[in-house]
């Protein structure tokens, strides 16, 4: 039995907006009887918690760090330096914050939120079906308990990845925090062609939307693509037709480039959150 079992934690959440949100439904489902309280400042979202989410309490900062030892921070990245501030106060060395802030370093975390421990996550919006993937990185400042307590939480809502280092979370934010939008993009490419020569648009949703899951459940079972590719592509076939145009129109290339930029993004967006 894993310390969450058996422990029971307080979970606590800082903004229950659409992640907070989606990340305290799945832990609710998956750890079903634990408390789970949050400080949520937008007056619409605080009703929604209120009418939708009644195993929530709202509480405010001094019960939230009096009750929690794990702390999801789920606000914009950019509200994160006032939010230090009116915690400080509360901090402690035993408080483990749990930053979902896309773009904000670990080392900033670490300085606006002195002395409590620090793990940084990445999720992505899957986490809302639990099919997420979530990138987890701390240093050695965490203790085995938090980590151990993070690891099963973040497996409620899907996949965990636990990073070697903080660069390895901007890799990830490219990847899988924003690849669901870039395979969106393929599947919209899909249906636009689909309609377009004469599909209506249900028809064509279904056959783009279902190949694409079918594909990823394949890469499940044998997870080289390269190996897939070859059992569906036959000699001077329809596949072999359109991997020919994929490699004219240097299709690898612009991937490599699209998820370049994206990890490019986020490192800026680390270095700009230590300024
Ligand atoms: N969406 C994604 O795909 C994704 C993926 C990975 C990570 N993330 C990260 O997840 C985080 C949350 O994103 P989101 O889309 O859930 O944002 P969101 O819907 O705007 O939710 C944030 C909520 O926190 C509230 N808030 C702000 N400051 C607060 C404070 N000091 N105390 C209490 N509540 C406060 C906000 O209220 P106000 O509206 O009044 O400001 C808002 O309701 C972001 O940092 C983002 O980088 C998002």
């Amino acid at each position: 039995m894993g310390l969450l079992l058996k422990d029971k934690p307080t979970i606590g959440f800082i903004g229950f907006g659409q992640m907070g949100g989606a990340i305290a439904h799945a832990i609710h489902g998956a750890f079903d009887g634990y408390a789970i309280l949050a400080v949520e400042s937008n007056p619409a979202r605080q009703e929604w918690m209120r009418s939708e989410c009644s195993y929530v309490r709202p509480v405010a900062f001094s019960e939230l760090f009096e009750q929690c030892h794990v702390i999801f921070l789920a606000i914009k990245p950019q509200q994160v330096s006032d939010l230090a501030q009116k915690v400080l106060p509360y901090l402690q060395s035993n408080h483990c914050l749990i930053s979902m802030l896309a773009g904000v370093s670990y080392l900033s975390l670490t300085e606006l939120f002195n002395p409590a421990q620090i793990v940084r996550i990445m999720p992505n919006t899957p986490a809302k079906l639990a099919k997420g993937v979530t990138g987890i990185y701390h240093d050695s400042n965490v203790s085995e308990q938090s980590k151990g307590l993070v690891i099963e939480l973040c497996q409620s809502f899907g996949r965990v990845l636990v990073l070697d280092s903080d660069h390895d979370m901007d890799i990830i934010t490219a990847m899988s925090g924003s690849g669901p939008a870039f395979f969106y993009r393929m599947v919209d490419a899909f249906v636009r062609f689909g309609v377009s020569s004469g599909l209506d648009d249900r028809v064509a949703k279904e056959a783009a939307i279902n190949t694409m899951i079918g594909a990823g459940h394949m890469l499940l079972n044998d997870p080289n693509p390269q190996d897939q590719i070859q059992r569906v592509a036959s000699p001077n076939g329809t596949t072999q037709a359109g991997l020919e145009m994929m490699d004219h129109q240097e299709f690898d290339t612009l991937m490599e480039k699209v998820l370049h930029r994206s990890y490019e993004r986020a490192v800026e967006l680390s270095k700009e959150s230590l300024c």
